[in-house]
């Protein structure tokens, strides 16, 4: 028996992977435009930073991680997200020297051991923006704004985008003492893993997605009523930002999202395609993440995007992929004897930069035409003989079917004179 792929991951096949070249493509033009500069950290970091930056008690920490000892027994983890490794890098690199704010993004795999599902696997692709250095409302709205574009580039219809703000250090105490006060009696009523969520972590208790934890907390106090003057008036800025722009934007106060680091703003996009993995984004600020991983009081707001799930989203809508067309020249050889100087011409050919390929399978002329066909090749150089006798080739159209011979030391020439004429 052959040995598969692990669970939860997936091959991402040569007939696929243009849809990838593509959704990457535009993810970099537009946050080029926006003035983001892409940073690559390594996929695997101290798992220490993951424990103080996403936090002990979230279920990313506790039951997701890929944890491992390095030869010293170290404990390292293969990164489940972005933020907290661009923040050490931004500490690291002291990259607060550079500028005040710094507008980064990063594009590539993450690795979460999750319940694998339809859009959810344990090794998926994320790209995300962080800005650090600002708290300006404005940021806010940017990030939500860069990911929109994003989508709006791509075709994607049909998203719907919730807000929320999760409060600061300081009003969090007083709500949270609030939301302990109205679940006390109810703990026993709520799901084993919210009543250890409402010793560790109350406020992860309104993101259960079990129905009777939701009915529960139905009534319960919402953080949006019980943010301090500045908490508020940043979340009304950042709503006055988006409507400036008329975003359509639904309030969700019970949005808190999967992640200690969050400060004010949170927020989610999702996909009506998507089923119950409809998450295509998430993000928002983190005003605190920075100091916890040892810089000076920094703010700072980002989101993170699933590409797997953009992809699975744009299939549903049948959004039509714009593959790009290459211009392919094979070339063929009537026997061995010309092969040694075929396989000359094809990189004299590659050298001028076109895509060209041969096939060293020893197949007939036959059979080397039904592959130049299967890679939609437009020409194909015949290097036979004969025509070698007289430095001549036979180049053919293989759309028309229509031959010519002509001299080798024209058929550079000649190729580009048929491509500059399509
Ligand atoms: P997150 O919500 O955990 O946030 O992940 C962001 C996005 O990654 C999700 O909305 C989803 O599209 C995708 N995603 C997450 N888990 C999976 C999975 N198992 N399979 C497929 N896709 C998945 C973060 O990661 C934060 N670091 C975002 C952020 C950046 N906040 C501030 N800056």
């Amino acid at each position: 028996m052959f040995i598969k792929v692990p669970k939860g991951t997936q091959d991402i096949l040569p007939e696929d992977i243009s849809k990838w070249y593509y959704v990457e493509d535009i993810i970099k033009e537009i946050l080029n435009k926006y003035g983001y500069k892409e940073i690559r950290t390594p996929y695997f970091e101290y798992t220490d930073l993951f424990v103080r930056g996403i936090g002990e008690s979230t279920d990313i920490v506790t039951k997701e991680m890929f944890t491992f000892p390095d030869r010293k027994g170290r404990s390292l983890t293969l990164r489940p997200e972005g933020t907290a490794p661009v923040v050490r890098t931004y500490l690291e690199n002291s990259m607060s020297r550079i500028s005040k704010v710094i507008k980064l993004f990063y594009l590539g795999p993450m690795f979460r051991c999750e319940k694998p599902q339809s859009g959810r696997f344990r090794q998926f692709n994320q790209f995300g923006i962080e800005i650090i250095g600002t708290q300006a409302p404005a940021a806010d709205a940017e990030v939500i704004l860069t990911a929109l574009d994003v989508y709006k580039k791509l075709g994607l219809k049909n998203l719907e985008i919730l807000i929320n703000s999760v409060g600061c250090k300081k009003c969090r105490v007083n709500y949270i003492l609030k939301l302990k006060k109205y679940l006390k009696d109810k703990n026993d009523t709520l799901c084993s893993e919210c009543k250890e969520r409402y010793i560790k972590n109350p406020l992860r208790v309104l993101d259960c997605k079990k129905d009777n934890c939701k009915e529960i907390t139905e009534e319960a106090p919402v953080i949006i009523n019980n943010l301090c003057k500045e908490c508020e008036l940043h979340f009304e800025e950042v709503k006055s930002y988006l409507n400036g722009q008329k975003i359509i934007f639904h309030e969700d106060p019970r949005l808190v999202r999967g992640l200690d680091y969050y400060t004010k703003t949170a927020f989610e996009i999702i996909s009506g395609e998507l089923g119950a993995q409809n998450a295509i984004a998430g993000g928002g600020r983190y005003d605190d993440l920075v100091e916890e991983l040892g810089g000076k009081p920094t703010p700072a707001v980002g989101f993170a995007a699933g590409i797997e799930r953009m992809i699975i989203a744009m299939d549903q809508q049948n959004i039509e992929w714009p593959l790009k067309e290459e211009l392919v020249i094979f070339v063929a050889t009537v026997n061995e004897k010309t092969q040694e100087r075929a396989f000359r011409l094809l990189q004299k050919i590659r050298n001028t930069g076109l895509s060209a390929d041969m096939d060293y399978s020893g197949g007939s002329l036959k059979s080397q035409m039904r592959i130049a066909n299967k890679i939609a090749a437009r020409y194909t150089v015949i290097v036979g003989e004969e025509e070698l006798s007289k430095n001549m080739i036979i180049l053919r159209n293989m759309q028309t079917k229509e031959q010519k011979e002509i001299k080798i030391t024209n058929l550079i020439n000649e190729l580009t004179s048929c491509i500059d004429s399509m």
